[in-house]
């Protein structure tokens, strides 16, 4: 089976260098690698907890978004959406903030840094802290339980979200999956490869430093008038240069050959003088960015052309995220009204059993009733049509989990039709009928 990589950015400002060689180009390279399917997203519900300017919000999606796909993610490879495309994500969001004890969230690093802050500050400890920021880990977990994901590269600062997204999924496993996992618990990949950019004063690149050097923006000349600024010691052209302790040195590493990397060093370390260094590390830059800024330029220039990717995008992700939510309901007990209710506390007898085929009914959003059969690892193996009364889906259901489906197929020019009473519930193509059959009738034993 595939290894399904999932990573998000939280879209609240314009990606910097350090986005780029820390998250997007390695996620790249990893969505190629044979064996990955890789969902890939744009945290823009994160983006409200820091951000409540819409303006901003807004440019920032979009930008976020021309960036990926300016730096070679392919869309057909790559289930590329906006969290705030999949309703199931914040609906699972709250399923799981209802598992979730407090004192965990208690326990989260940025939070506990804000209520530090206020106490040094001599405020109220909660001073400013919003439910989203307190509740941000729970979405996060739903970002990555929603689509059972395998590995999430992530920073360091990341790493305790990931173990909480592990405890709360295993909780929920526990708690509803009778014996089954209903939940993959991720693991946390930390690449030691993937470079941490120092900033221009040598801290980690980031916004909060004010430190970032653009990645589009501004243009090449964005580019240069920010390498000019990288801080170097006083060391004249001709002194001999540190090449390790220099940041621009670590900067020149992370976008060149090892080989151009030891020349640059030697360089250096003969004396070369720092703006020399700097024009050098421009053009090695250049060299990379330059083709994507320009194809970043046509995309933001064409907003719809993106709006049409990500929609697709989310279609793509809703496969999986829909089918899951309607399990994930039946398991909680929010189920349609017209299947049997059974009398009294859980089912039992069924811890440890196999994983099964099973039917979950829903209402579509015409306000039809339709039922999918899932096989035993989730996925769809049939949709019925939609039923005004739920009782006949209901029926049909039950008939067709009770019975074997040959009773009601048959098959035209490869494609099997359901029927019941004449009336038609589903059809599929008939190269499913075998994994059906067998799926309806491990069913049967029950
Ligand atoms: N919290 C992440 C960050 O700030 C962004 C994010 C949101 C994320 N949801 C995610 C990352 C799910 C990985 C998986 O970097």
């Amino acid at each position: 089976m595939n290894t399904r990589v999932l990573t998000g950015i939280t879209t609240s400002g314009t990606p910097h260098l350090g986005n780029y060689a820390g998250a997007i180009r390695p996620s790249i390279q990893a969505s190629r690698l044979p064996g990955v399917d890789a969902f890939y997203f744009m945290a823009d519900y994160h983006a409200l907890i820091k951000c409540d300017d819409p303006q901003r919000i807004a440019r920032s999606r979009l930008e976020i978004a021309a960036t990926w796909i300016a730096a070679g993610l392919d869309p057909e490879v790559v289930t590329f959406y906006r969290q705030s495309d999949i309703p199931e994500i914040p609906e699972l969001c709250w399923m799981l903030t209802c598992v979730t004890a407090k004192g965990l969230m208690n326990r989260a690093h940025a939070y506990k840094a804000a209520v530090d802050q206020n106490v040094t500050r001599q405020q109220e400890a909660d001073d400013g802290i919003t439910m989203g920021l307190f509740s941000y880990p729970v979405l996060m977990a739903a970002d990555i339980l929603m689509f059972n994901a395998n590995k999430v590269p992530v920073g360091r600062d990341q790493i305790q979200h990931l173990e909480m997204a592990r405890d709360i999924g295993q909780r929920f496993n526990h708690l509803y999956g009778q014996g089954e996992d209903l939940f993959v618990l991720p693991e946390v990949q930390i690449d030691d490869e993937v470079a941490t950019l120092p900033g221009l004063d040598g801290r980690k690149m980031s916004k909060s430093y004010d430190n970032t050097i653009p990645l589009f923006e501004g243009g090449a000349k964005g580019l240069s008038s920010a390498v000019m600024r990288i801080v170097t010691d006083s060391r004249q052209p001709g002194e001999p240069k540190d090449a390790q302790s220099s940041h621009l040195y670590t900067l020149y590493r992370a976008f060149s050959t090892a080989q151009d990397a030891a020349q640059f060093r030697k360089s250096l370390e003969e004396g070369m003088a720092w703006g020399d260094a700097k024009k050098q590390l421009c053009t090695l830059l250049e060299a990379e960015l330059g083709p994507m800024r320009e194809h970043y330029a046509e995309l933001i220039a064409r907003p719809d052309r993106i709006e049409d990717i990500l929609q697709a995008g989310a279609v793509k992700a809703r496969r999986f995220s829909q089918p899951l939510m309607e399990r994930l309901r039946e398991a909680v007990g929010l189920r349609s009204l017209s299947v049997a209710v059974p009398d009294g506390a859980k089912p039992t007898g069924k811890k440890n059993k196999e994983k099964q085929a099973r039917f979950v009914s829903f209402r579509d959003e015409a306000g039809k009733f339709r039922f999918r059969l899932l096989g035993p690892e989730g996925q769809e193996l049939l949709l019925s049509e939609g039923f005004a009364d739920p009782k006949a889906a209901g029926q049909i259901m039950s008939l067709l989990k009770s019975q074997s489906l040959d009773n009601y197929a048959t098959q035209e020019q490869g494609v099997v039709s359901v029927r019941v009473d004449q009336v038609l519930v589903s059809q599929f193509d008939a190269a499913l009928l075998p994994e059906l059959r067998e799926a309806i009738a491990g069913m049967n034993q029950e």
